[in-house]
């Protein structure tokens, strides 16, 4: 099929190229020039397993372009995606801007009827502003007639395994109330759903809240076992062995229920104030959401909080080792990074920093520059030379294994706050160190 997608930040990248993998033919559009000058030469602006020799193949093929021409775009995609950024406002809620103005740039150079698929991350009832907006456009153009139908297409792709996550989907959300979309959205997405049917097909305004759903439930479980966690150290159980103890239980399962020191990035936070947003301003606080998101709050100082009470005397010239600044492993993003909190708490008690991360060193470069209380170590091992502590943040797989013999000489008062529970407290313990983790018992 013939697909433009407007907005080749990260979800329209990978869409795109997904879907000419699959041989639907696929126009780029973006405003941003470089942008398109690099992605015309293969070259993607996000680093994503696989993605970049994705582009490279499809390019070469003919199956993939890029532009900064709008009208080629309208012309060319009976279905149009719509991919573009849906900032935050102050007040949490997302930004319909840029969506809005796409929408009344494709209905200035529509010639025939045409799908809009919104994949961008929005609000409740935005499906049906962008057909009322779409419809105004086109009747002030003298072409009331040309049929323009509004699809909800939600993302759920992971940063790190975002190419694999949408062409191995779990399922593709698809809300319409038009039979001509189904039919256009089950053609282009059958490729993906080859060994069984994952398209799931619903109302524009179900669709919609889905995406918020999906992530609210995934944040709630993670602030659920933050708290179970802070209470099994009161109560002196280990959350390791909960955490085993309640996945095994197929209802509840395995995913998403590790502990840690809060959950941070890009979506799971906003789209958790977006949600509650929506439920505000529709007259119905949503309590549970917003005690998740205290919990989340509060879960972002609990390694700070740890470290206070070693040093009850204060932070004050004290230099920690921190391994991990990206909010999760695999990629360098550090939007909402649990790292990010325990930096600013120790900067501002008077601490050095040293730090870091197999990829996140220049975008934490970028964040912070260059300050007298910031070290970016070259290596992990360097983190630790002229060392008080070692905290963990991210659990990336380069820090798993360890010789804890050699931290135990290196580390100046031999301790080891881990926000992620990657060792056996025994095996710290063992070495001489002390050993602090999230929810488990303290081995003196
Ligand atoms: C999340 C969702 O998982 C995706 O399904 C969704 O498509 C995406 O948001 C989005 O809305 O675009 P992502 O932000 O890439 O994906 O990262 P996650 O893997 O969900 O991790 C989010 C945070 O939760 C991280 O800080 C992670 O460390 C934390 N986390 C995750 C935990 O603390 N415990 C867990 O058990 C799992």
């Amino acid at each position: 099929m013939d697909v433009s997608v407007f907005g080749t930040g990260y979800v329209g990248l990978v869409q795109a190229a997904a879907l000419a993998d699959v041989g639907h033919r696929v126009l780029c559009i973006d405003i941003d020039e470089h942008k398109i000058e690099q992605l015309q030469k293969a070259v993607p602006p996000i680093q994503e397993p696989g993605l970049s020799a994705m582009i490279d193949d499809n390019l070469r093929d003919g199956r993939l372009s890029f532009s900064t021409q709008a009208s080629d775009a309208v012309i060319h995609g009976q279905l149009i995606f719509i991919t573009v950024g849906t900032p935050p406002d102050e007040d949490g809620s997302a930004d319909l801007r840029h969506v809005l103005a796409v929408v009344r740039e494709i209905a200035q150079h529509m010639q025939d009827d045409r799908t809009l698929v919104i994949k961008s991350t929005v609000p409740v009832g935005t499906a049906a502003k962008v057909t009322e907006s779409a419809r105004e456009e086109l009747k002030q153009q003298g072409k009331g007639h040309l049929a323009i139908r509004v699809v909800s297409n939600p993302e759920f792709f992971k940063e790190g395994s975002a190419v694999n996550d949408c062409i191995r989907p779990d399922r593709i959300i698809v809300g319409t109330e038009d039979e001509k979309a189904r039919e256009q959205l089950a053609e282009l997405y059958a490729p993906f759903c080859r060994s069984r049917d994952k398209l799931i097909f619903m109302d524009n305004r179900s669709a919609e809240l889905t995406k918020y759903a999906a992530n609210a439930m995934l944040a709630t479980r993670i602030s659920l076992m933050n708290e179970l966690a802070n209470l099994a150290e009161l109560v002196g159980a280990d959350i390791e062995s909960v955490r085993k103890g309640i996945g095994s239980d197929t209802r509840i399962g395995y995913h998403f229920i590790y502990p840690g020191c809060g959950f941070g990035g890009s979506c799971l936070p906003k789209d958790l104030r977006a949600l509650l947003h929506t439920g505000s301003s529709n007259g119905f606080p949503m309590r549970l959401l917003k005690t998740v998101q205290e919990v989340n709050e509060d879960q972002r100082q609990v390694l700070f909080r740890k470290l206070q009470k070693h040093y009850t005397a204060g932070l004050v010239g004290k230099s920690i080792a921190l391994w991990g600044l990206a909010f999760k492993p695999n990629t360098d993003d550090m939007r909402e990074a649990p790292s990010r909190y325990l930096m600013e708490a120790l900067w501002r008690e008077g601490a050095t920093v040293r730090a870091f991360d197999p990829d996140a060193m220049s975008e934490c470069r970028r964040l912070y520059g260059y300050r007298d209380d910031l070290v970016l170590c070259a290596t992990r091992d360097d983190t630790v030379q002229d060392a008080d502590a070692l905290v963990i943040c991210t659990e990336w797989k380069a820090f798993r294994v360890v010789d804890f013999e050699l931290l135990a000489r290196k580390l100046r008062d031999r301790l080891i706050i881990d926000g992620r529970n990657l060792y056996s407290p025994q095996q710290v313990a063992a070495a001489g160190l002390d050993y602090v983790g999230i929810g488990l018992p303290y081995l003196a």
